[in-house]
């Protein structure tokens, strides 16, 4: 799919303010991300990409059309991007599949073993481990010329290995859990000064790296499993998580973060 901008609103320069882009932002967690980021004068520009164009609602908002999955949507993504902003200082990715909810064949959660499923399987891991990867990968000479630059990428609970207590799951557990390894492996790589690629006079910034779990939130995701379990809306996380991320030090960088702020185990 190709990249259409629906909003002939650049960021404004110059300014001071907070350039965020939000990866997934049709979702109902990255929905909510970006409008509660619309709704504070420190966000100088938003950035929110989707699989599918949508009607722009704001002046600082660029509405962007990329499928995220495929390397070359990805790279002219960033192109549009850059031909808007010098610098990224947050970059929040959203995206992830865990049920066919979404025109997918069935990719419901194996409940055994025996349920695995070897497309099903590769295509949750495309989704929720590596394309957010790439996605990192990708905007990451903008991060370096951000102001205390973060990319949070949603993850899950159920991808910590030491709180695995109730099985199930395989697929989404697994991606989750092999999306918090690159995410930790990619902190470690881009906190070296040799990580760094942009090779203009002012030091590059090193990105804080960090996996986030929302909590559960009541979404198109969530809806088939949360039965009489109690849900946070998708506003109330987004606050949650915003909060979060607005207290990251450097020394954060490469940890898993409950939506509470609560540093969770891998
Ligand atoms: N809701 C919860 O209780 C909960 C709990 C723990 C973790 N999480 C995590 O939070 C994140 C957001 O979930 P959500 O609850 O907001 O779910 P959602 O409403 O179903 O949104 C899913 C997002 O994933 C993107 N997506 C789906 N299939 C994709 C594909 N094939 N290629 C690229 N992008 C795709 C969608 O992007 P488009 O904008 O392009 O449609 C959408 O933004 C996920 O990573 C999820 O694992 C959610």
């Amino acid at each position: 799919m190709d990249i259409r901008s629906a909003d002939t609103h650049p960021a404004t320069e110059p300014a001071d303010g907070i350039v965020a882009v939000v990866i997934g932002a049709s979702g109902g967690l990255g929905a909510a991300i970006t409008d509660a980021l619309m709704a504070r004068s420190d966000v100088q520009h938003i950035f929110a990409v989707s699989r599918s164009l949508q009607s722009p609602d704001s002046p600082r908002v660029t509405r962007l059309a990329a499928e995220v999955t495929d390397p070359s949507s990805l790279a002219r993504l960033v192109d549009s991007v850059r031909a808007n902003t010098e610098r990224v200082d947050l970059l929040i990715t959203c995206i992830g599949i865990l049920h066919g909810g979404d025109g997918e064949p069935a990719l419901g959660p194996e409940k055994s073993l025996q349920q695995l499923d070897a497309d099903r399987f590769a295509r949750v891991m495309a989704v929720n481990a590596l394309a957010p990867l790439q996605i990192l990968d990708a905007f990451t000479p903008l991060l370096r010329r951000g102001r205390r630059p973060v990319a949070a990428t949603l993850s899950a609970m159920v991808g910590s290995i030491g709180d695995n207590r109730l099985g199930g799951w395989y697929s989404y557990r697994m991606s989750k859990a092999a999306l918090n390894m690159g995410l930790r492996t990619a902190a470690i790589e881009l906190a070296r000064p040799r990580g760094a690629r942009d090779a203009s006079g002012e030091a590059p910034a090193t990105p804080i790296v960090v996996a986030v779990h929302p909590g559960t939130t009541a979404t198109a995701l969530s809806a088939p499993f949360l039965r009489n379990r109690s849900a946070r809306s998708p506003e109330q996380s987004a606050q949650y998580l915003l909060s979060v991320l607005d207290s990251l030090s450097a020394a954060d960088t490469g940890k898993f973060f409950n939506w509470d702020g609560r540093e969770l185990p891998w």
